[in-house]
């Protein structure tokens, strides 16, 4: 796992969008795996732009997102479909019959089903990761296992509280979340993991400095993938004590 410290945050953004960027220029039909929060929000418009000006061509490309919650159609702003809608997919050239959110309403088992079914179709070259306070990555909560597949995650209170912030408040937050396995997660070709901010040091801390995989630290697994970087800004590399080689 590739650690590179940015100087500062927007920095970390625009190495990550052109990271996807360049897998995308390289291979112009590559499966994008992407994400959503406030993290992935500030990277999408250095996407936005490189194709504004000309300079990389979505018309082949085709996603898959990580996650959605429960109980929210694709048109409340707060889902994760809205959000790739409004911050990426309608402001590039890409087709969105190409693009794939799972369901968060109606039959969950049946979005399930649809949901593995679409993780098999295709490798995605590379998977954009942001991570949550408690080391979650997609919506993988900490616990004693891990889930492999795509599956049904009941949403800890640290989650519900973290989350909030996009709501009017905490009731609002959904209970419960459709996200990818972390199976499925580490079977990308390539992941990008960016995180900024002081309530990501205790995970961030555990995912560069620890020297173990933690279950209840989700964000750890991402250690052993070959091909994993992480991305994390000069403020939180020296709030977590971590000096590049
Ligand atoms: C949500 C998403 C995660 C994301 C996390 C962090 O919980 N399910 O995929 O990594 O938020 O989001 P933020 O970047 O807003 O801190």
């Amino acid at each position: 796992m590739q650690v590179i410290v940015t100087e500062n945050f927007t920095e970390s953004c625009k190495l990550a969008a052109k990271m996807i960027a360049d897998v995308v220029r390289n291979k112009p039909d590559a499966r994008l795996g992407l994400a959503t929060g406030g993290t992935a929000e500030a990277i999408y418009p250095f996407l936005v732009k490189e194709y504004q000006e000309g300079k990389l061509d979505f018309s082949k490309v085709s996603t898959v997102n990580l996650d959605e919650y429960v109980g929210l159609a694709p048109d409340h702003p707060q889902s994760y479909r809205y959000f790739m809608d409004h911050n990426l997919f309608n402001h590039v050239n890409i087709d969105k019959k190409n693009t794939y959110v799972v369901g968060g309403t109606g039959d969950v088992e049946k979005n399930l089903v649809d949901f593995r079914r679409k993780i098999a179709e295709k490798p995605i070259d590379i998977q954009l990761l942001g991570i949550g306070e408690n080391g979650h990555i997609g919506f993988n909560e900490p616990g004693s296992t891990l889930k492999l597949n795509a599956h049904l995650e009941n949403l800890n209170e640290s989650t519900i509280k973290a989350n909030s912030r996009f709501f009017n408040s905490m009731d609002e937050v959904p209970k419960q979340a459709i996200t990818m396995g972390i199976g499925d997660i580490m079977s990308a070709k390539r992941l990008v993991l960016v995180a900024t901010g002081p309530k990501k040091a205790n995970a961030v801390r555990g995912l560069v400095l620890g020297d173990e995989l933690d279950c209840s630290n989700p964000s750890t697994v991402i250690k052993v993938h070959p091909d994993a970087t992480v991305i994390i800004d000069r403020e939180l590399a020296d709030m977590i004590g971590y000096k590049a080689e």
